[in-house]
């Protein structure tokens, strides 16, 4: 199990609100590389499968309606210890919560509208990998 590449999404409020180059440059200075990466806007069945382990969660429907609301940017990236290093670089859930200097923190608004997607293990992060980029979907250059 290859732990040097993890998925992200920026989330549609990251791109609504015009901080998807900020927000990707700060991925990018802190030494992830972007291997692939792709604008899309999310089919409910889309996002249901994606976040399918928290369909009995009270949230979910929210959850739904938030990531359907608009496009987002899924990517794949890369860098040693990537699932933990992202992670720590995105902050947790709630951005009230998150440490200083974290992507939620700095620009979240809530624990629903929080900015950013990561992977959160290894085995996660093929599997989602997988789901928006296909085995063949990362460019060959870029692996
Ligand atoms: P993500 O999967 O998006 O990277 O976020 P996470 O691991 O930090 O949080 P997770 O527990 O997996 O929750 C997935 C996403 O659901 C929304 N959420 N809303 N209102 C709430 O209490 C609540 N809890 C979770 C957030 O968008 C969260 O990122
Ligand atoms: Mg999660």
């Amino acid at each position: 199990m290859r732990n040097d590449r993890t998925l992200s999404i920026l989330k549609p409020d990251c791109v609504r609100r015009g901080l998807t180059g900020e927000v990707l440059r700060k991925i990018e200075i802190t030494g992830f590389k972007v291997c692939a990466l792709q604008m899309i806007k999310l089919t409910r069945a889309h996002a249901e499968g994606f976040y399918e382990v928290h369909r009995d969660r009270p949230f979910f429907s929210d959850l739904i309606d938030f990531m359907t609301s608009g496009p987002c940017v899924p990517m794949v990236l890369e860098k040693k210890d990537a699932v933990e290093s992202f992670r720590k670089l995105i902050g947790t859930t709630d951005p009230a919560e998150a440490a200083k200097g974290t992507i939620r923190r700095l620009y979240a608004e809530n624990k629903g509208e929080n900015i950013v997607h990561g992977s959160d293990s290894p085995e996660n992060a093929q599997k989602e990998i997988a789901y928006f980029f296909g085995e063949s979907g990362i460019p060959a250059d870029a692996a």
